[in-house]
């Protein structure tokens, strides 16, 4: 007879646990991962892609603050991976959340961590984070999301409102629907995929309750791509950036999703009932004709989902108008600056350049045994990233979320880990270094960028 204890379920078990919207436990979750190349349906043909459990995206893993994790990832491709969880609050250190472990082809390791008892609720995803192969395997489909629900959702009834994740993946394929190899000049601006997904589908049908709402927590999984997201008619209610829920909601007619950020928006069913087109309308990643500008594609709007309206009896709520406590982080005078650039490879630039080309931050390429940034365990600062290229760069720092600096020197009080810091401007964030040392990283989540050099190694001690 099969036997399945509480600290081993399967994927359908976890499935069903968190439709049931609840994990409750003092027990480990754990979560068993194969990470393969594999033929997945895709609008309606069978095509190669890179997943784990043989799902694109991969399964969505449910967590409260406090909970203790393990997840085995068993390697069945042909070059080495590994898993970063990025967003959450956890230690860097080996077994953890630790990018610089490489699991070889064929072997299994087991990550074991546990969510800090105050994790805020929010939206985070996994991901490879292999030096030099993480662009290749999650535009190959590898990500899947994290959930963490607290009880402050709950305060909020938050967890009565209908949800959706829509993680968005876009793919190159060839004619035989396996993976395309990008060529340099691709990489050098970060490729991206013809084929765009939401929640796993070309054209993701959601309902919603006329007269209800609808939760939808998006995350931009894909390697280069921007999304720029409009609904016909409906505007969207921001509740939640990458770190968590704001102090309250803000009502947006378009949101710009660069890769690695996330945004957690409430959909309100009060229109004429019917279908509702969500847009990605087009967003130039490049100041003016710089750097050979016909290699920048740049499309037209396009349809990445639909919402279509349903009669039934909504539940009761209404939109709370305050949502977390967040205080601003007070800064000290003290800022680090990053400065963003890209070189030609060569001429004492090493590193994993590819095409000729490097992206550097500071002058260097990544290198896994240099310290590039130290700072103290508890300290705050703030971290100036100053992008001379004529590309946007979205910026991400694992670990620690931070806070974004206005112009007059205060802090947003909302919790991000992804900034864009577009071509030719700065960006301040000011940060405070929280509960884990260790060696963790900072990086461009255009994805080609990190893996030709534009990331640095931080040491927190
Ligand atoms: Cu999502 Cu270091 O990355
Ligand atoms: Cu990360
Ligand atoms: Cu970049």
């Amino acid at each position: 007879m099969l036997q399945m204890t509480r600290r081993q379920f399967s994927w359908s078990a976890l499935a069903a646990a968190s439709s049931a919207r609840a994990i409750a436990s003092d027990e480990p979750v754990v979560i068993e991962l194969e990470a393969a190349r594999s033929w997945v349906p895709l609008d309606g043909r069978l095509v190669e892609l890179v997943a784990y459990n043989g799902q694109v995206p991969g399964p969505t893993i449910t967590l409260r603050p406090g909970q203790e994790v393990v997840i085995r990832l068993r390697n069945l491709l042909s070059e080495p991976t590994n898993l970063h969880f990025h967003g959450l609050h956890i230690s860097p250190s080996p077994g953890a959340d630790d990018v610089f472990l490489q699991i070889p082809p064929g072997e299994l390791h087991e990550y074991r961590f546990t969510l800090p008892v105050d994790h805020p609720a929010g939206t985070f995803w996994c991901h490879p984070h292999v030096h030099g192969h993480t662009a290749e395997q999650v535009s190959g489909g590898l990500a899947g999301a994290i959930l963490v629900r607290s009880e402050a959702e709950e305060t909020l009834d938050l967890l009565r409102v209908p949800e959706q994740v829509i993680l968005l993946q876009d793919f190159d394929l060839t004619n035989e629907g396996r993976l395309a190899q990008p060529g340099p000049m691709e990489m050098m601006t970060g490729r991206e995929g013809s084929l765009v997904t939401a929640a796993g589908k070309t054209a993701a049908v959601l309902p919603i309750t006329s007269g209800g709402f609808l939760r939808l927590r998006f995350i931009n999984a894909s390697s280069s791509r921007f999304y720029n997201l409009k609904l016909d008619e409906h505007p969207f209610m921001l509740i939640g950036v990458d770190g968590g829920l704001l102090p309250s909601p803000l009502e947006m007619e378009t949101i710009l999703l660069t890769p690695g950020e996330r945004v957690d928006v409430i959909v309100c069913g009060n229109r004429n009932p019917g279908s509702y087109r969500l847009w990605n309308l087009p967003y130039s990643r490049t100041a003016g004709m710089g750097m050979g500008g016909p290699m920048f594609r740049s499309s037209g709007p396009f349809e990445l989902a639909q919402i279509n309206y349903e009669f039934g009896d909504p539940a009761f709520w209404q939109l709370p108008e305050r949502l977390a406590t967040i205080d601003p982080l007070a800064g000290n005078g003290k800022v680090r600056r990053f400065l963003l650039a890209q070189s030609m490879a060569g001429m004492g630039m090493p590193g994993r350049a590819q095409g000729g080309m490097a992206f550097t931050i500071n002058g260097r390429t990544f290198d896994m045994d240099r310290v590039d940034t130290q700072v103290q365990l508890g300290e705050v600062e703030d971290w100036e990233f100053v992008n001379n290229t004529s590309m946007d760069h979205p910026m991400h720092v694992h670990t620690n979320s931070f806070q974004i600096v206005q112009s007059d020197g205060s802090a947003t009080p909302a919790w991000k880990d992804t900034v864009l810091v577009k071509a030719g401007r700065r960006v301040r964030v000011r940060t405070r270094f929280d509960d884990f040392t260790g060696l963790a990283v900072y990086h461009c989540h255009i994805l080609d960028h990190e893996d030709m050099g534009m990331m640095g190694t931080l040491r927190i001690a």
